[in-house]
């Protein structure tokens, strides 16, 4: 197998968080070891030396199976994190955010053998694609795990070595049915009368092997517990009243190994097994930190995650196993759980019928959009924008070309874009390109301030759509601004010489610090806005109006051009 930790040692280096932007009165008082979930934590309050660090935030996508392409489902996970993770770096926060692929597995061995390559092949032919996909979406990961990465196989086989030590593993034949393409066991229920994959509509196999089975159903009473002690572990609220029931309805142990194929993780204690891909998968969250960074181990500094971001298709893996995993482990639990919806796109009917169905975008339905194609024609920015704007965060919704082009132009384009270009435009036209240091209008000032905390409330709690819009209200009021004071009648009249000092420079700094809010959603327009005024900084300390704070500034090329 090759060695894969020179790669990760470059991603590591490369992905480093932006040391530019320091903390300030955003760090929270809470610390890591306090916020998790444990029957065990202490109820006192932090030593006093630990008060001023800034908190850890550890945030992480699903890994995603490298045997199809990239396409906006898995940019839409991704592109939420990274969200997140820009923002609490703003705060100063000490983040560390992963991403990575999920590589072993009964789905891979197949796609090879179809293809005439060994898994291995297979695997280090695709996963580049999904790496590829970071830079390409602008995404800030701090590290890129492999499951094929020994560093990770290595600390698999510990953990789950620790659970069966605990006394949580024993040995059995397990008979039923199996879906190929979920990697996932079904039960005679899901399985109805027509033994159909209820997700995907194929057959489902009848498997009878040896496994090694989880003790799953001993940990019913303790994850009642902890949904109980701990509402907020899985968001947003149906997905955590869904869980739920699932634990209440009654907890079936599970496979733990399978012994039908070889391509995953040894089970070191009998090797004639490899661990089932949703074990070696889950546990990607927990072993990266070992390794991510060269002669450092993180996990004290991050673990446990306060956000496993993941669609509504894997909630049972990450609401049920895994926190029963942890415990089994004696591992602290992450914080929450937040599980989003789908992206929905009209596909053609399989029975040919005309009207097309809203279905979850997949590469079998056909109906996928490709997030290069997107990028290449309006650049990233206006792909994490239409995201995370067009589809309220947390339920399900419909995305189109259509709308993508309406949003595009009437927000991008026309509402930010031009409030830039006509700020910037005005400064150079009426006072030579320098913004006069005159006091902002206190009453805007006042409008556009609050959006800091308002923001930070919201994105604690994942509300990334609530988040965006809460910005763009002030970016509409900033619009409001230019239209109720006309700077244009003002600068008519030397005697209000004054007056337009003071709306040039609540327009300039109003614009300055809806950018700065904006960077997690739109970064590379940020990054050249925020250049032209001379004020690149990041940390939302500085976000709020202030005197003085800009001088000369540069001219600006329009941000969200017309495509070609
Ligand atoms: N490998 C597993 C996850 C293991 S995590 C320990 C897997 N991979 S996947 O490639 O199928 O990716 C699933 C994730 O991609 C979903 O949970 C979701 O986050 C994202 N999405 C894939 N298609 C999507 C949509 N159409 N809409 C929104 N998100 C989608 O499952």
């Amino acid at each position: 197998m090759p060695n894969r930790g020179a790669r990760g040692r470059a991603r590591a280096q490369a992905g480093a968080s932006p040391s530019s932007i320091a903390g300030g009165f955003w760090r929270r008082e809470a610390v890591l070891k306090f916020r998790s979930y444990s029957f065990a934590s202490p109820k006192d309050p932090p030593p006093a030396s630990t008060l001023l660090r800034p908190m850890s935030f550890y945030i992480t996508t699903p890994i995603y199976y490298v045997n199809a392409a990239p396409h906006l489902g898995h940019a839409y996970s991704t592109i939420a994190c990274d969200v997140m993770a820009r923002h609490m770096r703003q705060r100063g926060e000490d983040v560390f955010f992963l991403t990575g692929t999920d590589e072993h597995g009964e789905p891979v061995a197949l796609a090879a053998e179809r293809e005439g390559l060994t898994p291995q092949e297979l695997v280090d032919r695709n996963a580049p694609r999904f790496e590829d996909l970071m830079p390409r979406l602008n995404v800030s990961n701090d590290f890129f795990i492999r499951t094929t990465d020994p560093e990770h196989q290595a600390k698999v086989q510990e953990v789950l070595a620790r659970i069966r030590d605990n006394g949580h593993v024993y040995e059995g034949v397990y008979e039923g049915w199996y879906c190929p393409r979920c990697a996932d066991f079904k039960t005679d229920a899901e399985a109805g009368d027509d033994n159909l994959c209820p997700i995907h509509r194929t057959p489902l196999i009848r498997e009878k092997e040896d496994n090694y089975f989880f003790r799953l159903s001993a940990f019913q009473d303790e994850l009642l517990r902890l949904f109980d002690e701990q509402p907020d572990f899985v968001m947003p609220r149906h997905r955590y009243n869904e869980a739920r029931s699932f634990i209440a309805s009654g907890l079936q142990d599970i496979s733990l190994s399978r012994s039908t194929f070889t391509w995953g993780v040894p089970v070191p204690w009998d090797p004639k097994h490899v661990f089932y891909v949703w074990f070696d998968a889950l546990l990607n969250y927990y072993t990266a930190l070992s390794y991510a960074r060269p002669g450092e181990d993180l996990t004290d500094r991050f673990w446990p995650a306060q956000y496993h971001v993941i669609g509504k298709d894997i909630l049972k893996f990450h609401t049920v196993f895994w926190p029963a995993m942890l415990l089994a482990a004696g591992l602290p639990l992450p914080q929450h759980v937040f599980v989003h919806g789908f992206l929905l796109m009209a596909a053609p009917k399989a029975d040919g019928d005309d009207a097309p169905e809203l279905m979850k975008m997949s590469k079998s339905m056909g109906n996928v959009l490709d997030p290069f194609a997107i990028i290449d024609e309006f650049g990233a920015d206006a792909l994490r924008y239409y995201c995370m704007r067009d589809v309220s965060f947390g339920q399900d919704g419909e995305v189109s070309t259509a709308r993508f082009a309406v949003l595009y132009s009437s927000e991008l384009a026309n509402d930010f874009g031009n409030l830039a270009s006509r700020t910037v435009a005005m400064v150079h036209r009426y006072r030579g390109g320098v913004v006069p240091a005159a006091e902002p209008d206190p009453a805007l000032a006042a409008e556009i301030d609050s959006v800091v905390s308002e923001i930070s409330g919201l994105l604690d709690r994942a509300d990334l759509t609530a988040a965006l819009e809460a910005a763009w209200l002030r970016v509409r009021r900033l619009n409001r601004y230019v239209e109720e004071q006309a700077p244009w009648v003002l600068a008519k009249d030397e005697a209000r010489a004054g007056e337009l000092d003071r709306v040039l420079a609540s327009l300039a700094e109003g614009l300055r610090v809806v950018a700065v809010v904006l960077h997690p959603w739109i970064p590379a327009s940020v990054e050249k806005l925020l250049a032209t005024l001379g004020a690149p900084e990041l940390d939302l300390d500085g976000a709020r109006l202030t005197a003085g704070r800009l001088a000369a500034i540069d001219k600006l090329e329009p941000l969200f051009p017309k495509p070609k």
